[in-house]
């Protein structure tokens, strides 16, 4: 008899004993990932080696990075503590449980429980990180290395993208601290992204098609597949390579760069035979921060004028989770008014 989905809260313990995806997880014939007309990155997507940011190709630093400085054992322990910690038994992991989007630590499922539509086949352990000593003590603290690990890793990514903030400053022609420095205290998240193996990936999603709506996102993946970025109008299937990230640009960068840099359209799917782990970091402002275009980067007279009005950080985030995913990105509500 197949499971009750309803009686569980994750998917992680309805995955292993259904061998149909619960209703509520299908999702129209028109809105399903087509896994068999998925394209392979090849090279389509260029890999950057961060040596480069010391010469003069800085402005194209954008996707796959290697040489990046986050030694291989930080990332190999972070890999397998977020591992350890999804293989944990349900009743240790439900501790952290909670559909709140504004708690600072929290497991939950899917995307946002509380205002989607469809469910996807992700569970998620969500923890702020910046700075390290204001969220430690809620961290889980099972697994044992839990906290020390993830610690390391985050302290050693935040690192990585303050190098990347400032390429991208001088890609833009400004000083190479004007975006850190629109950033306010800055912010940095991390999600622990679970896909368990599901029984039919042709009917949902692990995360449907969005833009991520902060400033920069670094993304580890495991060597199992499942990302997809949507370049040249189709959906391109980007296979993980050891040891490097793949950065996407958000939403708030395509703010303060006036449209210069675009956030990129990307999605998760599942299969049915390997569970799947993704560790983004969100690097983005602080919330009470003031986020609009770079002065530098508008000219009213020009052809350049301010695509985006200003806004508090806050105001963003919280449209963000609100919508539920329903569209791809909410940038559009931000726009300079045409009057
Ligand atoms: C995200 C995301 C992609 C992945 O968590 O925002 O896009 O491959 N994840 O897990
Ligand atoms: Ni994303």
């Amino acid at each position: 008899m197949e499971a009750s989905a309803t009686s569980k809260l994750l998917v992680s313990d309805i995955a292993s004993s259904v061998d149909h995806v619960p209703s509520n997880y299908v999702r129209p014939i028109s809105d399903r990932p087509n896994l068999s007309e998925i394209e392979t990155s090849g090279d389509s997507i260029p890999m950057i080696d961060l040596q480069e940011l010391h010469g003069p190709n800085r402005a194209g630093v954008i996707y796959q990075i290697k040489n990046h400085g986050v030694p291989e054992k930080t990332i190999e322990r972070m890999m397998t503590v977020a591992r350890e910690f999804f293989r944990q038994p349900e009743s240790e992991r439900v501790k952290h449980y909670s559909a709140d989007t504004k708690k600072t630590t929290r497991l939950s499922t899917s995307f946002n429980v509380g205002s989607e539509k469809f469910s996807n086949w992700r569970d998620f352990l969500r923890l702020h990180c910046l700075p390290i000593e204001d969220f430690i003590s809620e961290w889980p603290s099972s697994p044992v290395s839990f906290r020390d690990v993830t610690a390391e890793y985050a302290t050693s990514v935040r690192a990585l993208v303050l190098v990347l903030l400032e390429a991208i400053s001088e890609s833009l022609g400004l000083a190479k601290d004007s975006v850190s420095n629109t950033l306010g205290k800055h912010g940095q998240h991390m999600a622990l992204n679970y896909y368990p193996p599901c029984p039919q990936p042709d009917l949902t999603f692990g995360l449907p098609g969005h833009k991520d709506p902060n400033l920069i996102t670094l993304l580890l993946q495991d060597e199992v597949s499942g990302l997809q970025v949507f370049k040249d109008g189709k959906w391109i299937a980007v296979h993980p390579v050891p040891n490097t990230f793949i950065v996407n640009i958000g939403d708030q960068m395509q703010v303060i760069s006036n449209d210069k840099y675009k956030s990129v359209l990307h999605r998760a799917v599942v299969n049915s035979d390997k569970e799947r782990i993704s560790i983004p970091t969100f690097y983005c402002p602080s919330l009470d921060a003031v986020v609009g275009p770079q002065q530098e980067l508008i000219n009213e007279e020009e052809e350049s004028p301010a695509v985006y009005r200003s806004f508090i950080y806050a105001e963003y985030y919280e449209k963000f989770w609100d919508r539920a995913l329903a569209t791809e990105s909410c940038i559009d509500l931000f726009k300079a008014s045409k009057t």
